[in-house]
């Protein structure tokens, strides 16, 4: 917490139209707030056994109560104290971008109205007043604002609560793992369940969330149940191959996927900007005889181990463009993708965000200056030794009637090759369904489940996967 410079305590009273929104915001911002560490830690056994629309425990604990509330001496920021003898301070600019008034935000909608045209980015409160529970502000334009203490802690600009809040919503927390740990993290999941259960729904989308794969098991046998799955989350992705792509040999095909060859590791349509997110791949018929193996490798937890290990490898994998390409047709469609990204691509905090591999969709074109070309073609091969490597990667067949899911920016996965008999020819069923797509529906299912967005991963020291 910055040392507050000269501050000034203001007294003034507001009129009785700023008190009329306090049931209403009361009720929009009624999650509660630990004083200690921002958020309460919600355990998954604690999860499971609670109803619908549970209340979090701790709401019954005393609430923290506003004590004061100041502004420093050119009202630029303004500090608040509460009962717990935390401090919070909020700059006057956003307070006022943030007034939640009917004139400048509309509840219904959930959005803010003030017009930005007009926006004074210099504006100052003249009075400031702690009331209630409430952070009472008149501008020096005349303007009145009132803002709830729930809903100013939960956008508090202290580095635990940003933390949190980043952890808990973009995306939401993943744990990598090597080959070690697959079984205890594979989890498999009824269809039935999956479509009638939204408390299982939630669990099986927060696993993918967290470890990246999950299965399902009895599904019915038909082509068109991959649909039933993604419409249960939102909508289905559709791509240059459609909505539901069928996996099998088919000849003349511009897909090596649609082949029985061996399939090397890759990610699915690195060559598109938006990636799909979530993979899903039906069995219908398994081959009988040897191959048709799958093949995954958490190619988060192969970044760790390089970043950790061999920084320079993974500066380069991190740093080099590749070109991505696909070029062919599909149901009378002619196509022509392309898309050059990093086979490691980082967020704002140098952490793994997702991965771009596939040789069979690796361009010639490499549009990099030339002494860049042979550095990464020796940090690409360490990466597919580490990708290959059997501490890190996991074969399994998958049985009739299971769908493999997984995410496809994340995991990267192959397949033995096979052979077809007359009697017996392999067929699985592709699907997509979009990470935003997903994480709404999370998002959605923990409010309705829980009474809150949290996860039950919250707070709870995440001890990663080895
Ligand atoms: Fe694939
Ligand atoms: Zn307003």
């Amino acid at each position: 917490m910055q040392s507050v410079r000269t501050l000034v305590l203001a007294t003034a009273k507001f009129g009785s139209k700023v008190q009329s929104l306090k049931a209403s915001r009361q009720l929009r911002f009624s999650s509660t707030f630990s004083s200690t560490s921002g958020f309460r830690a919600v355990h998954s056994s604690e999860v499971k056994h609670q109803g619908p629309v549970a209340k979090p425990k701790d709401e019954e604990k005393q609430q923290v109560v506003l004590v004061n509330a100041i502004r420093d001496i050119d009202g630029s920021m303004i500090t608040i104290g509460t009962s717990t003898g935390e401090q919070h301070q909020y700059p006057s600019v956003w307070l006022r971008d943030n007034c939640q008034c009917p004139k400048c935000f509309n509840t219904t909608m959930q959005s803010r109205t003030v017009d930005w045209k007009y926006f004074d980015i210099n504006i100052k409160p003249t009075h400031v007043m702690a009331e209630e529970n409430q952070l009472k502000l008149v501008w020096n334009d005349g303007h009145e604002s009132d803002y709830d203490l729930n809903w100013l802690l939960e956008r508090s600009f202290t580095e635990n609560v940003r933390k949190e809040w980043m952890k808990q919503h973009y995306p939401m927390t993943r744990i990598s793992w090597g080959t070690v740990d697959f079984n205890k993290i594979l989890k498999k999941y009824d269809f039935n369940d999956i479509l009638n259960s939204d408390a299982t729904l939630l669990d099986w989308l927060e696993n993918i969330a967290t470890y990246g794969i999950a299965l399902i098991d009895n599904t019915p046998p038909q082509e068109d149940q991959l649909r039933r799955v993604a419409d249960r989350v939102g909508f289905i992705r559709r791509t240059q191959y459609g909505e539901e792509y069928m996996v099998k040999h088919q000849p003349g095909t511009s897909n090596l996927a649609y082949t029985s060859g061996n399939l090397q590791m890759h990610t699915d349509l690195p060559y598109y900007d938006y990636k799909p997110g979530i993979n899903m791949l039906h069995c219908l018929v398994q081959t009988e005889g040897t191959g048709g193996e799958n093949q995954v490798t958490d190619a988060m937890h192969v970044a760790e181990k390089l970043k950790r290990e061999k920084p320079e490898v993974y500066k380069v994998l991190t740093e080099t463009p590749v070109e991505w390409c696909d070029i062919g047709q599909e149901s009378g469609y002619s196509f022509h993708s392309l898309y050059r990204t990093p086979v490691i691509l980082n967020d704002s905090n140098g952490d793994f965000l997702r991965a771009d591999y596939s040789q069979q969709q690796r361009d010639s074109h490499f549009s990099v200056p030339l002494d860049q070309v042979i550095p990464w073609y020796e940090a690409h091969a360490a990466f597919t030794e580490e990708l290959y490597n059997p501490e890190n990667t996991v074969y399994f067949k998958l049985k009739e009637r299971e769908i493999l899911v997984f995410d496809n920016i994340r995991l990267l996965h192959g397949r033995k090759g096979y052979e077809d008999k007359p009697s017996n020819t392999r067929h699985l069923v592709g699907s997509y369904v979009d990470w935003d797509v997903a994480y709404s529906r999370i998002r959605v299912l923990r409010k309705k489940l829980r009474g809150h967005i949290r996860s039950h991963l919250s707070s709870t020291p995440v001890q990663k996967c080895t």
